[in-house]
């Protein structure tokens, strides 16, 4: 999660956050470095592994933020509707375990104009390196507490209703099922507040 490539990654999406933000399976808090701190004026997250979340209050008193973080999963916001301008996902999605529902709880907790920003490994283009991805899930999953290689994250993330704004992908440097990586943003055109 500290490689290069993935830290390129997170310049490409972190600094466009902005108001009140919300970290989905913040970890360790690796993102709060290249936050913009002049745009973002409050910082939440959620983290349900309690190592994760303590280091990430030490990463958060490091990088002078002051975090609200709470040690729970996605799939049950306790926060209100439309509280949301920004909403962050780096890494999480192939971990969540009922991921359309921490969908539907992020569409009720952004706000009509907000954005979720996401960077993610997924399902790979080529029929040769997802084929791979299958078969190495059990294990992946066992070693890297749930993680799914081959979430088609596009199709995941419109399925729940959200328009994506912006999307890239390609692999970055390291092995090919782990390295096809999807980043943009999306958002949602009919909510109201
Ligand atoms: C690969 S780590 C990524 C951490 C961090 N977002 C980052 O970019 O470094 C996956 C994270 O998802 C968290 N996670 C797993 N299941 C989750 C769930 N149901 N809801 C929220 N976070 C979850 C894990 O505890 C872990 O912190």
């Amino acid at each position: 999660m500290q490689a290069k490539p993935i830290s390129k990654q997170r310049k490409k999406i972190i600094p466009k956050a902005i108001g009140r933000v919300l970290e989905i399976g913040i970890g360790s808090g690796l993102n709060f470095k290249y936050y913009n701190q002049s745009k973002v004026s409050e910082v939440f997250a959620v983290e349900p592994d309690s190592i994760l979340l303590n280091k990430a209050k030490i990463n958060a008193q490091k990088n002078n933020i002051s975090l609200n973080i709470q040690n729970i999963s996605a799939e049950k916001l306790p926060f209100e509707d439309n509280m949301f301008d920004t909403i962050i996902s780096t890494y999480t999605m192939c971990s969540i375990s009922n991921l359309s529902m921490a969908l539907t709880e992020i569409k009720r907790v952004i706000k009509s104009n907000g954005k979720l920003i996401f960077s993610e490994h997924g399902k790979a283009p080529d029929g040769n390196i997802y084929r791979w991805q299958k078969r190495l899930n059990p294990i992946q999953k066992r070693i890297a507490g749930g993680c799914q290689l081959d979430v088609n994250i596009p199709i995941v993330i419109e399925n729940s209703g959200f328009e994506l704004s912006e999307l890239n992908s390609m692999y970055i440097p390291g092995p090919k099922f782990l390295s096809y990586h999807y980043w943009g943003s999306a958002s949602l055109e009919n909510k109201n507040d």
